[in-house]
């Protein structure tokens, strides 16, 4: 597993900023097994470090963080990176049209013998300090949400009729992520948004989109990589292209791979035969994987 603060180190991150995570970790580590369990692993690096520098203000701030931004931008590998980093316990919550606040916060049932509280997810990382991960939190209806807002804001609690009231840990962050912009996505409204810093998350720049290509591809030659990094540039979906890239490896040619990943998500005929020009004038489709391996 990556030191996470020695790579924001050598990515040039504010020591300031730093050593506010260090005595963040220091004033509320995680505590026992099933916390320690819950931390994410870093093995995926997010890169961009004015981002990285907004998010941990936001964080230190006391401020919880709303990631917006189009698909395949690191939203979630961002989140998961900064729960790791503050070294807290994360829950992640997928939100969803049909969920209602009892989903969030928790019911009461029945176990055979009696009436017991199961608590939900918001409810848990609220009382244990954890990193509640808001995943695509715009998809939910705003009744369900509205049990969030005391919790979010500088009440710092959650007092729904029926529950026990609860303070919200002082370590508790709550990260949303949410899309925009194509078929599908909804706004959020502003009674919840305007309860989150927000970060409009930016594509991944070139240097840094080589940079991770060479970490997880070790093996590639550099002048493919930079060819792959180009066509990124043209606003290509990330997660395809490194799918792609990896069914290169498994033997695919980057033709197929390509057409697989990338150009077959899209469902309008024309629109695919324009992505397909996009590559084709970069990458040669017999390309295989002596090529693009060394
Ligand atoms: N700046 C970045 N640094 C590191 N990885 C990145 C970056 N931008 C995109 N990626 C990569 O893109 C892929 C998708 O990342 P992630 O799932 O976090 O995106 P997302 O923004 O949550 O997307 P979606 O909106 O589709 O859920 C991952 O492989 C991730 O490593
Ligand atoms: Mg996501």
């Amino acid at each position: 597993m990556t030191d996470i603060i020695e790579f924001l180190k050598k990515e040039g991150v504010s020591s300031d900023l730093l050593e506010g995570v260090s005595a963040f970790r220091a004033a509320y580590p995680a505590d026992g097994e099933k916390q320690e369990g819950r931390v994410p692993l870093t093995d995926i690096l997010y890169y961009g470090k004015k981002v990285w520098e907004e998010a941990l203000a936001a964080l230190l701030a006391g401020k919880n963080l709303l990631l917006c931004g189009p698909k395949a931008t690191g939203k979630n590998v961002l989140a998961d990176d900064l729960a790791s980093c503050f070294h807290r316990p994360a829950w992640n919550i997928s939100f969803h049209i049909s969920m209602d606040a009892s989903w969030l916060i928790g019911a009461d049932t029945f176990d055979g013998n009696r009436v017991v509280f199961r608590p939900g997810p918001v409810w848990l990382c609220a009382k244990e300090g954890g990193f509640g991960i808001l995943d695509e939190v715009n998809m939910a209806r705003n009744e369900a949400l509205a049990v969030l807002h005391s919790a979010l804001d500088h009440r710092r609690m959650i007092d729904v009729p029926g529950y026990e009231k609860i303070d919200v840990h002082p370590a508790a962050r709550f990260i949303g992520t949410m899309n925009y912009g194509y078929a599908g996505t909804r706004d959020l409204n502003e009674a919840l948004s305007s309860r989150f810093v927000i970060l409009q998350m930016p594509t991944i720049s070139e240097t840094d989109l080589e940079r991770l290509l060479a970490a997880r591809f070790p093996g590639m030659k550099g002048k493919i990589r930079s060819q792959f990094a180009e066509i990124s540039e043209r606003a290509l979906d990330l997660r395809g292209l490194l799918d792609a890239i990896a069914l290169t490896e498994k033997g695919i040619k980057a033709g197929d791979a390509l057409e697989m990943c990338v150009v077959n998500k899209t469902f309008d005929k024309y629109e695919r035969s324009l992505i397909r020009d996009v590559i084709g004038a970069r990458i040669p489709a017999d390309l295989g994987r002596n090529e693009i391996f060394g």
